[in-house]
């Protein structure tokens, strides 16, 4: 098990900047932060909401000066109320927290779905200041609900880079989800390194994908979280431990957990529930 860096993990308590309404659902909260502005894609924070709770979100974006962002989904108490957050309102974070994605240059390819597309956004920026060749797909079930697309458009707009979407009702991109696009991506090329973040049964068939092609991957994945620093185990899965070990893995460490990657995850009970 890794250490976890003591400093990161002091609760700060400050306040929003700014906040950017994404799509319907979803949200992206800018602070400033000196720890967090040096965070790295894939590592995550401890929102805490005073009185209420506190949740993992993923570093969307980190920088210039000490600037960092969260982008988060509507979907239950939490994420309501930090919904109702305006700037100039007060929220804790403890963080950044956890791995990172390895950025490589080569030909890579990115799959993103849902609110996986922010960190992965952050990732690009790291790929193309190494000259990768990116591409990117992402998904949602509705143009509304694709998030970041003018910004991934103007990212990948020089020549060499690709992005495409898909919606599940075909309201933008192409009609379906996001791993039948990777599928026909991977069948006309090869990558070095795949790159992925959003739902678990997305993450599992874009593993199965890479098995098939022998192509490296590193996927980010979610759990329950209370501790974030490796103590309570709300978080495991086989011998890891998602905050301090992820929550980014790789290709051989997701074979060594077969039986619950995609299948299960525990609840706040420590029961195992479907993810
Ligand atoms: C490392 C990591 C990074 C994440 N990054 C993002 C992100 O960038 N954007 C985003 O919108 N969401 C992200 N999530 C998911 C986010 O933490 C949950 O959606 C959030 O906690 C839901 O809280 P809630 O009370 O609003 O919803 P609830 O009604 O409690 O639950 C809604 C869903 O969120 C899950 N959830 C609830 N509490 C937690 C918790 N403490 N830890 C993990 N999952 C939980 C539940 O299993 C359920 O599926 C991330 C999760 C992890 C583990
Ligand atoms: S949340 Fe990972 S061990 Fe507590």
């Amino acid at each position: 098990m890794s250490a976890y860096p003591t400093e990161a993990n002091f609760l700060r308590t400050l306040k929003i900047e700014r906040v950017v309404k994404e799509s319907s659902l979803v949200k992206t909260f800018f602070f400033n932060d000196k720890l967090c502005a040096k965070g790295k894609p894939g590592q995550f924070v401890m929102v805490w909401l005073p009185g209420f709770d506190e949740i993992p979100m993923s570093i969307s974006s980190a920088g210039p000066k000490d600037f960092a962002s969260i982008t988060a989904a509507n979907v239950g108490e939490a994420t309501k109320l930090l919904h109702k957050k305006e700037r100039n309102d007060i929220i804790g974070i403890r963080g950044p927290l956890g791995n990172s994605f390895q950025p490589t240059n080569g030909k890579v390819l990115l799959v993103g779905g849902g609110t996986g597309i922010a960190p992965l956004l952050f990732l690009t920026a790291r790929l193309l200041e190494l000259k990768a060749n990116v591409t990117f797909l992402f998904g949602a079930k509705t143009k509304d609900e694709l998030v970041f697309l003018p910004q991934i458009e103007r990212t990948l707009s020089k020549a060499g880079n690709v992005a495409a979407a898909s919606t599940e009702d075909g309201s933008y991109g192409q009609e379906g989800v996001v791993t039948e696009l990777a599928e026909e991506t991977m069948k006309k090329d090869k990558f070095d390194m795949i790159y992925t973040c959003g739902k678990e049964r997305m993450l599992l068939k874009i593993f199965m994908l890479a098995e098939k092609h022998k192509t490296p991957l590193q996927a980010s994945l979610e759990r329950l979280m209370r501790c974030a620093i490796g103590l309570c185990g709300s978080c495991t899965i086989g011998k890891y431990r998602v905050c301090v070990d992820g929550p980014v893995f790789t290709n051989r460490q997701l074979r060594e957990v077969k039986g619950e990657f995609g299948c299960c995850k525990r609840d706040f009970d420590g029961r195992r529930i479907p993810v």
